[in-house]
């Protein structure tokens, strides 16, 4: 057993965090260009998105980098406003060429893409327009959508609607901690959550009408919750944190951005969602489901960490610090490799659909070292470790479809701009030079044997 034979094995990337070309070709801003730049910048050094990794004139280079690799699939996401300027309307050619020449080199060397129509870079036009608070949204979604799916349909056939809508929902319009900065109520959040639903299912249709044979998912995030101990009693006390949602922190949960896109149903019976969420619903909510909830393909869930919790003496979820002294990644997150076990089973159990894991991966202390080499011994053992609590829950028969490791190249980290790397390959900035990590080889060796000897 362990891994499919068919696994797909992969890394991911995103348009804004790797593309640069701003402002050429057409492009127009997305909301994380005005946000790098407005009020003198809300990112860490001032960074800005605009040159990145030169991905859009480097990707031969790059593709070049991922035959190497030996991945089969390369998951990355198109940017809205290069394809449509004004977010709606006029298609800008010059957009469609790049992502078709990106697309055919891939093919060329045996790799499947996986196309993620939506990472985050809303075009700013639309923004001006009230973003995913105008009940246009989902149709502007739609129209985007189709023109994708005709221009690529007949070489993609891989798409993830949305990647992360708690990180560009819940941070971008709730905490403002993400572009486009905004504090909104919580009667706005769940009217542009809705909309946002709704321009998933509305694009799952469109993918559907217009690419035959396609396989469709969608990426949300949330920190996995994992018993402390294996007693039935912590297990389902971590499941059922896991499955609800924690008022403090209403943004960080699956049920929510999840529930009605696979089940067909909000999560009625949570009590956030019945006592402070629905009644901003808009009415008769219920009815819309019927577009929202579309066959899937795969569940994705982007996977980095998780907590632990243990039964309380009711058999009631308690939260525990991790062991003193728990290994951190660069940017502080928990080393947790079984969050990659307990996640993808509490999710199978749900869900019922095939997992694909969107995205892991972890920020290192990256450098290159006298011998011109850059050694990444902790890269290595993170995936290595996770990956081997993934294959365990392939054992007991969660059906895994695939795993894309965030990420192919040291890139834009957001709000931390260029000062977190998460690559398998080293970027100098400054030259643009890409740099193989050790991880790159370990990771290719990985691949090649199809995880047989993790
Ligand atoms: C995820 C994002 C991705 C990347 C990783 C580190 O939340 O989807 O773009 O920034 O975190």
């Amino acid at each position: 057993m362990a891994f499919r034979k068919d696994f797909l094995w992969g890394v991911g990337t995103s348009a804004y965090q790797i593309e640069g070309a701003a402002m050429e070709d057409g492009r127009s801003p997305s909301v994380w260009d005005q946000y790098c730049h407005e009020d003198g910048g809300h990112i860490k050094c001032g960074h800005t998105g605009d040159v990145a990794c030169d991905h859009y004139h480097r990707y031969k280079e790059d593709v070049e980098l991922m035959r190497q690799l030996g991945i089969k699939s390369y998951r990355f996401s198109l940017s809205w406003s290069r394809i449509l300027p004004n977010g709606i309307g006029a298609v800008n050619q010059k957009g469609i060429d790049f992502y078709n020449n990106l697309i055919d080199a891939l093919l060329e060397n045996g790799i499947t893409p996986c196309i993620t129509l939506f990472h985050w870079d809303y075009p700013y036009e639309l923004q001006k327009k009230g973003a995913w608070l105008n009940p246009e949204s989902a149709d502007w979604f739609a129209y985007y959508t189709e023109v994708v799916a005709k221009a690529f349909g007949d070489r993609v056939k891989w798409f993830i609607t949305l990647n992360e809508p708690q990180c560009f929902l819940g941070m971008g319009y709730y905490d403002g901690c993400n572009a486009p900065g905004k504090r909104h109520s919580l009667e706005d959040m769940a009217l542009m959550l809705h909309n946002m639903f709704l321009a998933h299912g509305k694009s799952v249709i469109t993918i559907r009408k217009y690419v035959q044979d396609a396989k469709v998912g969608y990426a949300p995030t949330c920190g996995v919750n994992m018993p402390l101990t294996n007693s039935a009693a912590d297990i389902a006390a971590a499941k059922k944190q896991y499955l609800s949602i924690d008022p403090a922190a209403w943004i960080w949960n699956v049920v929510l951005w999840s529930d009605p896109v696979v089940l067909g149903r909000y999560p009625e019976e949570d009590p956030f969602f019945a006592q402070q969420f629905r009644r901003y619903l808009p009415e008769n909510y219920e009815d819309d489901m019927q577009i929202i909830c579309q066959p899937l393909d795969f569940y994705g869930q982007n996977i980095y960490n998780g907590s632990l919790w243990q039964a309380d003496a009711a058999g009631e979820p308690m939260w525990t610090a991790n062991p003193v002294g728990n290994p951190r990644t660069a940017n502080g997150w928990p080393v947790t490799p079984d969050a990659l076990y307990w996640g993808p089973k509490f999710l199978y159990e749900r869900y019922r659909l095939p997992i694909m894991i969107t995205e892991n991966g972890l920020s290192c202390h990256d450098m290159v070292s006298l011998d011109g080499k850059v050694h990444d011994p902790n890269r290595i053992d993170f995936t290595h470790r996770y990956l081997q609590a993934l294959k365990r829950a392939a054992n007991e028969g969660v059906d895994i479809l695939g795993y894309y490791h965030w990420s192919l190249l040291d890139n834009f980290e957001w709000g931390a701009g260029y000062t977190e790397r998460f690559g398998l390959i080293y970027v100098d900035y400054a030259t643009q030079e890409r740099i193989k990590k050790d991880s790159f080889d370990w990771y290719r060796s990985v691949i090649e044997e199809n995880g047989e000897y993790l």
